[in-house]
């Protein structure tokens, strides 16, 4: 299914509620949902004109109905890359990396950085949707990686990745313990500084006190990343 017009708009109006009934206060909800549905919105006329694009039968993943391979997106000349687990639903549908409920409330985040999301990079391991949103195997992460992320990676030529999310960690840091014992630490991917933080999915299932410290946390190990590319 392509997304349409419609959807965008209804997309939208279900992210800004869900989100600020999560905790996050309206006017970074308004403003990180107009960037998600102006993605989703350019998306739709590229796809019309286009397609869904490419295709890809090197792992498995392609049996399972993702409609697109799924490339990063945003300003090629970034100096951070961000890298997220691999494409859901709207991803899938858009042909956009980030831009569902999760690509809203890290657009959301990015607004309180130094660099906003228009001016990042944002891709992830897997490139196409597993089926039901299951986590990748190993083995399928590792396919993707050699073929698609370090090629992209060589290409952005970041100075520093932010690994977004335990998947996303444990397919590029095999040896790391799991997320939070790992969040805001550094790891080299590719000779390239990597540090890890949550995944906006993990912060969005926090209610209250947890839901405000996971964003804090969130916020701090960002700030870093950020530090380390004026370092
Ligand atoms: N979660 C991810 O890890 N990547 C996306 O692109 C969207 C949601």
């Amino acid at each position: 299914m392509t997304g349409t017009m419609l959807d965008v708009s209804e997309l939208s109006e279900n992210f800004s509620r869900r989100l600020i009934q999560s905790g996050y206060n309206s006017e970074s909800v308004k403003k990180a949902v107009s960037k998600t549905a102006r993605l989703m919105t350019h998306a739709v006329i590229i796809n019309e004109l286009t397609g869904p694009g490419e295709r890809c039968s090197l792992c498995n993943l392609h049996k399972e109905g993702a409609a697109r391979r799924l490339a990063g997106h945003g300003n090629p000349d970034s100096p951070i890359m961000f890298v997220g687990e691999g494409p859901g639903e709207h991803e899938d549908m858009f042909g956009i990396p980030f831009v569902g409920i999760a690509g809203t409330a890290l657009t959301l985040w990015l607004e309180k950085m130094p660099l906003k999301r228009e001016q990042v990079y944002i891709s992830n391991v897997i490139k196409c949707r597993p089926e039901n949103n299951r986590t990748p195997q190993p083995q399928e992460c590792e396919t993707c990686i050699e073929n698609f992320l370090k090629k992209e990676i060589k290409m952005i030529k970041p100075r520093v990745i932010v690994a977004v999310g335990a998947v996303a960690l444990k397919c590029m840091i095999p040896d790391a313990t799991g997320i939070t014992s790992s969040h805001g630490s550094w790891f080299k991917f590719e000779d390239i500084p990597l540090t890890p933080v949550y995944h906006p999915a993990f912060v969005l299932r926090k209610k209250n006190r947890e839901f405000a410290e996971a964003n804090q946390q969130v916020y701090r190990d960002l700030m870093q990343a950020f530090q380390q590319i004026k370092a």
